[in-house]
């Protein structure tokens, strides 16, 4: 490790021009941290809320789903297959059209702006499948996240290799070539790439064995200490809930129970009907 927080210097300078990112953007409310101007208060940091919604004219998945992290904090959503975590997180990301809710980000509503605006704005997302280039080399993916840059990238790169030091090993392999605990490295890496003040991750421990999930764990951990926030869904939900600072229990498309991740863990409902008792 060549730091413990290889993206602090970032957090200086980058993550601002991001959120508010200069003329074409004067008039926003966003500023820095501090007192946001929506709903008169510091909110956290990004927010889903009350989101009400579904896919193209079919019938709404979510309803009245609010999820949402403060900066540098790891909020987790758990439940069942087919709850509606995905479909949360892509409606945060701007991929699915709410019809009810909002979603802010530092305390702007960015509702109506697309994911790709939204990565403009600081935000990055891991989809739950289809989520590294496999015919491209390692390299090339992390290139390849960085779409939204004019700047110099190495730097960048340079500390995604340091959270994953097998990435730099590997840089020259096609993804696809990978494990999957490294794909999935490769995926969060890419994410990183833009240098978003918050990572959403979608099941980023999926498929891979119980050793290379406590890793991911631990290197999510290192980039929420470096004051980025994250949104993530996970299946492994004991483990998951207990990192998280927040947790959210989805059930058909509701929220079902929120709270801390220890208050989660310690409450015998969640335990009895989501954690295996
Ligand atoms: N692209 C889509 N078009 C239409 N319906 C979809 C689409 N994606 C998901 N759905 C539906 O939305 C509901 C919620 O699915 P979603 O993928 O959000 O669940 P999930 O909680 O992420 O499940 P899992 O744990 O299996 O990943 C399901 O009924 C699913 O069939
Ligand atoms: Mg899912």
């Amino acid at each position: 490790m060549s730091g413990e927080t290889p993206y602090q210097d970032d957090r200086g300078n980058r993550d601002r021009s991001i959120t508010n990112p200069g003329p074409a953007h004067m008039g926003d409310p966003v500023t820095t941290h501090g007192p946001v101007t929506k709903a008169g208060g510091a909110g956290p940091f990004l927010i889903g809320d009350g989101m009400t919604g579904g896919y193209g004219r079919g019938a709404d998945i979510l309803h009245d789903c609010t999820i949402a992290v403060d900066t540098g904090e790891i909020a987790v959503i758990v439940g069942p297959n087919g709850a509606g975590k995905s479909t949360a997180m892509k409606a945060v990301f701007g991929m699915l059209n709410i019809h009810t809710g909002a979603v802010r980000l530092n305390g702007e509503d960015i509702t109506r702006l697309s994911p790709q605006d939204r990565v403009r704005k600081g935000m990055g997302f891991v989809p739950q499948t289809s989520n590294i280039f496999t015919s491209m080399t390692v390299e090339e993916n992390l290139e390849m996240g960085a779409f939204i840059r004019n700047d110099d990238i190495r730097e960048t790169m340079e500390q995604v290799y340091d959270l994953f030091p097998i990435l730099r090993e590997k840089r020259r392999q096609n993804a696809g070539e990978l494990s999957g605990g490294q794909r999935q490295q490769v995926a969060v890496g890419r994410a990183l790439m833009t240098k978003p003040s918050v990572l959403m991750l979608d099941e980023p421990t999926a498929g891979v064995s119980p050793i290379v999930m406590d890793e991911l764990f631990d290197r999510i951990i290192e980039v929420a200490r470096t004051g980025i926030s994250i949104l993530m869904v996970e299946q492994n939900a004991r483990q998951a809930l207990a990192i998280a600072d927040k947790g959210y229990v989805l059930v058909q498309g509701r929220n079902a129970f929120t709270g801390t991740g220890q208050e989660l863990l310690a409450d015998p409902e969640v335990r009895k009907s989501f954690l295996g008792g």
